[in-house]
């Protein structure tokens, strides 16, 4: 205490200059991450189409956006209808005329997306990319998703488990540009290669419910002796599950999909969906909210360390869901807080499905 009051009153001019170069900090306008102080700081997520996969998306972004202690204003969260790849770039241009802290895109069309993505670069915004990667060498800091190959392999190890005497899969996604709907199938057919499964053309539905819905009908209509089914996206799923009970199929039609929204964990419950890939989508929006935050107030060397960013990539990782283990990964899900809308009380696996799988 005295050592304190004795430099404050002996040293005037040491004051002075202390004040002087607080006022002057304070009211800088020079670049840097001090320039984005949390008072200004605004993060935009831009996802694909209207679908409970993206409302898990926006209650990470909305989850972030608290646990920072931002206002909702602060962390904006959209998405189109369905597929629409002008729409996304409306919406960045839009943002970027705001002048927003960062933007977290996931591309319907990547090289599309690109040069509106390097305009909000150059314009010094924050540009990541999640759910959907980018083109090779983008302005996309970092993406944050799933390994979409690593995961589509795992789908079609799943399918040959599934049809060890081979058979002929469908398959279902929503979009051909897309990269994660194109890392996916390519994961999917390498892994079935070799091993009697065919597989028909991949039908696109552009991310309409509706459309997917109609499409695996009438692929079922058209191939009534269908053995397998892969739905890329989380519509798939539910679309293919529905064709397969009105077909008649459940037993006869083996269906592996992506994504664990209500609907797809009704379809494992009830047996008409053999597994899933989850992915974690909810940790895609609260990851990307987190990330451009400490770019901005920390900078991008101490944020990629914080967050684990490896090769300009945050991996989410996934979790495939049986029957088998269905009620494990709810466990996991409560474990780690993270809201979902489904139970597994009152549920409990058929034993030709523990015999399966365990
Ligand atoms: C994909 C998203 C897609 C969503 C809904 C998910 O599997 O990762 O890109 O928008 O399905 O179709």
């Amino acid at each position: 205490m005295e050592k304190q009051k004795a430099s404050s009153t002996n040293f005037p001019g040491l004051r002075l200059l202390i004040v002087a170069l607080a006022l002057l900090l304070a009211s800088c306008a020079c670049p840097g991450p001090e320039s984005t102080g949390a008072a200004h700081f605004k993060v935009v997520v831009i996802g694909k189409s209207v679908h409970p996969y993206w409302s898990n998306v926006e209650t990470g972004v909305q989850a972030a956006a608290k646990d920072l202690g931002l206002r909702a204003d602060q962390a904006v969260f959209f998405v189109p209808p369905t597929e629409d790849v002008t729409k996304q770039i409306e919406t960045m241009e839009t943002y970027i005329a705001q002048g927003v802290t960062g933007i977290a895109v996931a591309p319907s069309d990547p090289s599309a997306l690109e040069p509106v993505m390097k305009k909000a670069a150059d314009a010094g915004i924050i540009v990541t990319t999640l759910d959907t990667p980018p083109v090779d060498d983008s302005v996309s800091l970092v993406y944050i998703g799933t390994d979409n190959y690593a995961a589509g392999k795992v789908a079609g190890e799943k399918m040959a488990q599934l049809l060890p005497a081979g058979g002929t899969v469908g398959i279902g996604r929503g979009s051909d540009t897309a990269l994660n709907a194109l890392q996916r199938t390519d994961g999917f057919l390498d892994a079935i290669a070799g091993t009697g499964i065919e597989t028909l053309e991949p039908f696109n539905d552009k991310e309409d419910a509706a459309q997917a819905l109609e499409l695996a009908n009438s692929v079922l209509s058209a191939n009534p002796d269908l053995t397998g089914a892969f739905g890329v996206y989380a519509y798939n799923g539910p679309a293919w599950a529905t064709a397969i009970k009105e077909a008649d199929r459940v037993d006869k039609t083996k269906l592996v999909c992506f994504d664990a929204t209500t609907d797809i964990i009704n379809g494992i419950k009830e047996g008409v969906i053999d597994a899933t890939v989850a992915q974690r989508e909810f940790d895609m929006g609260y990851k990307s909210v987190h990330l451009i935050y400490l770019i901005s107030t920390q900078g991008q060397a101490a944020a990629f360390g914080k967050m684990d960013v490896v090769n300009g990539i945050i991996d989410t990782g996934v979790d495939v869901i049986t029957q088998a283990n269905l009620k494990a990964y709810q466990i996991q899900l409560n474990a780690k807080g993270i809201p979902h809308k489904w139970s597994t009380q009152d549920w409990e696996p058929e034993q030709d499905e523990l015999d399966q799988w365990n």
